[in-house]
């Protein structure tokens, strides 16, 4: 295990999760459609990012579409695609220079080619950074994640290669597709709502939880700042006392 960068902070958690919601209602609010309230969510993940380089934090997972999300109206699916589209490539020459490694998680295969191959080569190019990883769950479902580690280890065992007692958390962890990631610290989801959305069930057992109030794209770097700020004061116990 290596330590947090900064011994400045101590107690920085090493993985934030952030469940990116209130785009639409950031849009309505100013009587605009809701592609321009996930336009500006764009800035916010810039803030982000920023922040968690400033802070020393190493993982950084970023919800950005859920697997139910493919339910909404065509236009807004393709307008979100279209903005992750000009996401990667404005990112693209960032991360190199922030030295961001980029990782995903979720249903790839369920996204246009085009953006598939933008993310791979993007992965490939940022594979060595060590300082912040950025984790961008797409088309990304907790229960289905669950269900594919559940079944190839079934796989497995079925074939004889497993034995099934020998199953413990960390097998089953390790068909994860955040096989590899520490687990987040610290889960913050914006837009006042007290739900967890299907995303990463299993790893945020033990994090902590924060709720803004305010919608995404009113999200800055004192934000999360101020996130950690009070996870910092939070006392985590484990189980224990
Ligand atoms: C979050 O904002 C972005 C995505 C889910 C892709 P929403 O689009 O959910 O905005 P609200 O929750 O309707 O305000
Ligand atoms: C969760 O937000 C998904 C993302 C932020 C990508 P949603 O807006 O989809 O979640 P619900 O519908 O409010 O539960
Ligand atoms: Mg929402």
């Amino acid at each position: 295990m290596t330590q947090a960068p900064m011994s400045e902070f101590p107690d920085i958690p090493r993985h934030i999760a952030v469940i990116m919601d209130g785009n639409g209602r950031w849009a309505r609010e100013r009587g605009k459609p809701r592609r321009d309230g996930h336009r500006a969510g764009a800035e916010s993940v810039r803030e982000a990012i920023d922040a968690c380089r400033e802070l020393g934090v190493e993982y950084l997972t970023l919800y950005a579409f859920s697997s139910e999300n493919w339910s909404r109206p065509a236009d807004e699916v393709t307008a979100l695609m279209g903005l992750l589209d000009r996401f990667l490539d404005e990112k693209a020459r960032d991360l190199d220079k922030q030295k961001v490694r980029l990782l995903t998680i979720g249903q790839l295969e369920r996204l246009p080619e085009k953006t598939r191959r933008k993310l791979d080569r993007l992965r490939d190019r940022t594979r060595g950074y060590t300082d912040l990883t950025l984790v961008l769950a797409l088309s990304y479902g907790a229960r289905e994640e669950i269900v594919r580690a559940a079944r190839s280890l079934a796989a497995e065992a079925a074939a004889g290669r497993l034995d099934p007692e020998s199953i413990d958390c960390a097998t089953f962890a390790s068909r994860l597709q955040t096989a590899g990631i520490p687990d987040p610290d610290l889960l913050i989801r914006t837009s006042g709502e007290m739900r967890v959305s299907n995303f990463l069930l299993w790893q945020i057992s033990y994090a902590e939880i924060i709720i803004l109030g305010k919608n995404w794209p009113d999200f800055r770097k004192d934000d999360l700042k101020a996130a950690v700020a009070e996870y910092r004061r939070r006392h985590r116990r484990f189980g224990g006392l």
